[in-house]
C-alpha cells in the first residue's frame, strides 16, 4: 500500500504487538447487536497470533467521558471476540488510573483485550502521558480501526507516535477501497448523497462537486436544493437558511463540470408515519400541504440508466424515509440498480456513513456492493476530503522509518 507500512513489512516473532481496534459495536439486551466491525478485526489478529506475536487489543466503547461506566465496559466482547477468532482470548479489566502499573503480556499467540481506553480522561486529551503507557504495552503498534482515526485520540494517534507504527488489513483493505473510489477512481465517477439535513454534509457537496462527474443528492437535503431553485417543497423538510450555501454549490458543480442530479417526481404524504396517504407527484406539482418523502420512480428510472455510464459510484445516505413503509422503496430500487452493475463488473460501488448501512442491508444489495465500510464519522470525513489524524500519522511514521 503506498506510502503506508503494512503486516507483510513486520517480522512479530516474540513481539507484543498492541492493536487498535474499533469495537464500538451496537449492543441490544447485552449482546452485539452486529458484529461486522468484530469480524473486520478477525484477519490482523489472527495472521499476528499464528505469525509468532503475542497481541494487546486496545479499543473505545460509546462515550464514558474519561470515567469508568459500567454500561461502556468491554468486557462483553470478549467471547464474540474469542469465538471469532478461534482461539482463547483474555479481557484486563482495569481503570487506567495513573497509579496502576499494568502487567507485561506477552507469550506468542497470547490475545488479550484490554478495558475501554476511554475510561480514561488522557485518551480523548491525547495526553502523551497516557499514550505513553498504552504504548509499554507492545513493542509494535497496528490501527486497525478506520473507523476511529478521525479522532486524534491516545491509542489512534498518540501511541502511533511512540511505536513503529503499521496499518492493519482491515485498514488496509478500507483506505485501498477509499483510494480507488475517490483518490484514484477510474472515471466517470458518481456520487449517491443523501439523508435528512443538508447543513450536515455541506462540506461533502463541496468537496464532492469539484471530484465527481455526477452527484445525485437525495433524501430531505434535497429539498433545500430544489427551493433553491424555486420549486414548491409544501411542508418538506428544509433549511432555507442555506438556500444560498445550496445556490453555490450548484454553480461550482457547474464550474468543475459535475452534473447534480435532483429528484424529479417525488412520495409525497400529508405526514410523517407509516401507511400514511401517499402518492407520487412531479417535483412541479408538489402540493403545499404535502411532505417529500421519498424519490419517485422516474427519478430512480433516469438515475439508474445514468449509473450505466459510470465506472466508480460512491454511495452516503438514503433517498428517503426508508425506516417508514414505503418511503424506502426509491433507495432500494436505485442499490438494487447500483448492485447490479456491480455483479456485471461495470461498476465499482463504494458505501459508507451513517444511515448508509442500514438503508442498504434494508435494500438487499448490500452484499453486492464492491466495499461497504463500517465507518460512520470517519467515513463522512474521508468525504469531506479531510485528513484522518489516525492514518496520517502511519503515513508519518512510514516515510521515517523505512
Ligand atoms: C464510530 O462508531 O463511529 C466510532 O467508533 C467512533 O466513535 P465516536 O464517534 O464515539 O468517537
Amino acid at each position: 500500500m503506498a506510502g503506508l507500512r503494512t503486516l507483510d513489512d513486520l517480522d512479530v516473532v516474540g513481539k507484543r504487538v498492541v492493536v487498535r481496534a474499533d469495537l464500538n459495536v451496537p449492543m441490544k439486551g447485552g449482546a452485539v447487536a452486529d458484529d461486522t466491525r468484530i469480524r473486520c478485526l478477525i484477519p490482523t489478529v489472527t495472521e499476528l497470533a499464528d505469525t509468532g506475536a503475542s497481541v494487546v487489543v486496545l479499543s473505545h466503547f460509546g462515550r464514558p467521558d474519561g470515567k469508568p461506566v459500567a454500561e461502556c465496559s468491554l468486557a462483553p466482547l470478549r467471547a464474540p471476540l474469542e469465538a471469532l477468532a478461534g482461539r482463547p482470548v483474555q479481557f484486563i479489566s482495569t481503570d487506567w488510573a495513573d497509579s496502576v502499573h499494568l502487567p507485561r503480556f506477552g507469550r506468542s499467540g497470547e490475545i488479550v483485550l484490554m478495558e475501554n481506553t476511554r475510561f480514561h480522561r488522557g485518551e480523548e486529551a491525547n495526553d502523551p502521558s497516557f499514550s505513553r503507557k498504552l504504548a509499554d504495552l507492545g513493542d509494535i503498534f497496528v490501527n486497525d480501526a478506520f473507523s476511529v482515526s478521525h479522532r486524534a485520540h491516545a491509542s489512534t494517534e498518540g501511541i502511533a507516535r511512540l511505536l513503529p507504527s503499521y496499518a492493519g488489513r482491515s485498514m488496509e483493505a478500507e483506505l485501498a477501497a477509499l483510494d480507488s473510489a475517490l483518490g484514484n477512481p477510474v472515471r466517470p465517477i458518481g456520487a449517491v448523497i443523501g439523508g435528512a439535513k443538508i447543513s450536515t454534509k455541506l462540506a461533502i457537496l463541496e468537496n464532492l462537486v469539484k471530484r465527481a462527474d455526477l452527484l445525485v443528492v437525495g433524501g430531505g437535503m434535497a429539498n433545500t436544493l430544489l427551493h433553491a431553485r424555486g420549486k414548491e417543497i409544501g411542508r418538506s423538510i428544509c433549511e432555507p437558511q442555506l438556500c444560498d450555501v445550496a445556490e453555490r454549490i450548484l454553480r461550482q458543480a457547474k464550474e468543475h463540470g459535475c452534473t447534480i442530479v435532483l429528484p424529479t417526481d417525488v412520495v409525497v404524504a400529508d405526514r410523517f408515519a407509516p401507511g400514511a396517504t401517499h402518492l407520487t407527484v412531479s417535483v412541479d406539482n408538489v402540493p403545499g400541504n404535502a411532505m417529500i418523502l421519498d424519490i419517485g420512480p422516474d427519478t430512480v428510472a433516469a438515475v439508474a440508466e445514468k449509473f450505466s455510464k459510470l465506472r466508480t459510484l460512491l454511495w452516503n445516505g438514503p433517498m428517503g424515509a426508508f425506516e417508514i413503509e414505503p418511503f424506502g422503496e426509491g433507495t432500494f430500487a436505485l442499490a438494487n440498480a447500483a448492485a447490479r452493475l456491480t455483479q456485471t463488473k461495470e461498476l465499482l460501488t463504494v458505501a459508507g456513513g451513517g444511515d448508509t448501512l442500514a438503508a442498504l442491508n434494508a435494500s438487499g444489495a448490500i452484499d453486492d456492493f464492491s466495499y461497504v465500510s463500517a465507518a460512520g464519522g470517519a467515513f463522512l470525513e474521508w468525504l469531506e476530503g479531510r485528513e484522518l489524524p489516525g492514518v496520517e500519522v502511519l503515513r508519518a511514521k512510514s516515510g521515517m522509518e523505512v
